[in-house]
């Protein structure tokens, strides 16, 4: 199964299309700020949020909600594409339903791999993945420049021409757009009925 979550007008064809809004159309009314979803555990094999993540999970405990339901509704190695706004951008800023921030760092979070290093060098850092039992790994992720933002800046030397936008991100509001990641599903294998333990 395929799954677009959130599609708004945005159909997919051959791709189950979730909203919480009938008017759209979709294929499932959902709202997925409410869990569990009604979805069986393993059956994605793709997902794709765009422009929905940051809509959904206004409370820590939703959102944690969200990122275990993503999980379970996954098979291992399942490809999920998440884009959103970046959060110093205006289009992040301008729209009331815009209610979390997500960023690369985030969804890092929710990887076993980045929270087993976190805790080996006693870092801070919630172990959300450790906590949940998720584990998603951050397989890429592609930073949109504004391209105004970007020209008003390298023109007036403020960027240089070898500089990446990517890495002001966090300095110039409206200098990056939209941040698109990948997430890739990793499940432990189920143990083959009549194997030892
Ligand atoms: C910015 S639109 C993006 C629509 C579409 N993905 C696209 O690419 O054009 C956000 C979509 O998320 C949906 N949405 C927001 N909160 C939701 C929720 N709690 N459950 C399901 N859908 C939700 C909205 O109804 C809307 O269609």
């Amino acid at each position: 199964m395929k799954l677009n979550l959130g599609c708004g007008p945005r159909r997919l064809e051959g791709w189950v299309n979730v909203d919480t809004v009938a008017g759209f159309n979709p294929d499932r009314v959902m709202d997925l700020d409410q869990t569990p979803w009604d979805l069986p555990d393993g059956v994605a094999e793709e997902v794709l949020l765009n422009h929905v993540l940051e809509h959904l999970g206004a409370s820590t405990a939703s959102f944690l909600g969200v990122m275990g339901e993503l999980y379970r509704v996954c098979c291992d190695g399942a490809l999920i594409r998440i884009n959103v706004p970046h959060p110093l951008h205006e289009h992040y800023r301008t729209d009331p339903s815009h209610v979390r921030p997500v960023t690369p760092q985030t969804l890092s979070m929710f990887s076993q791999a980045e929270c087993d290093q976190a805790a080996a060098v006693a870092s801070p850092m919630t172990p959300w993945a450790h906590i949940l039992g998720v584990d998603f790994e951050l397989a890429s992720v592609q930073y949109v420049p504004d391209a105004h933002t970007e020209t008003v800046l390298r023109e007036r030397g403020v960027l240089r021409q070898d500089d990446r936008a990517e890495d002001f991100a966090e300095i110039f509001a409206n200098l990056i757009a939209e941040i698109r990641m990948e997430l890739r599903v990793r499940k432990p294998a189920t143990r083959a009925e009549g194997q030892p333990a």
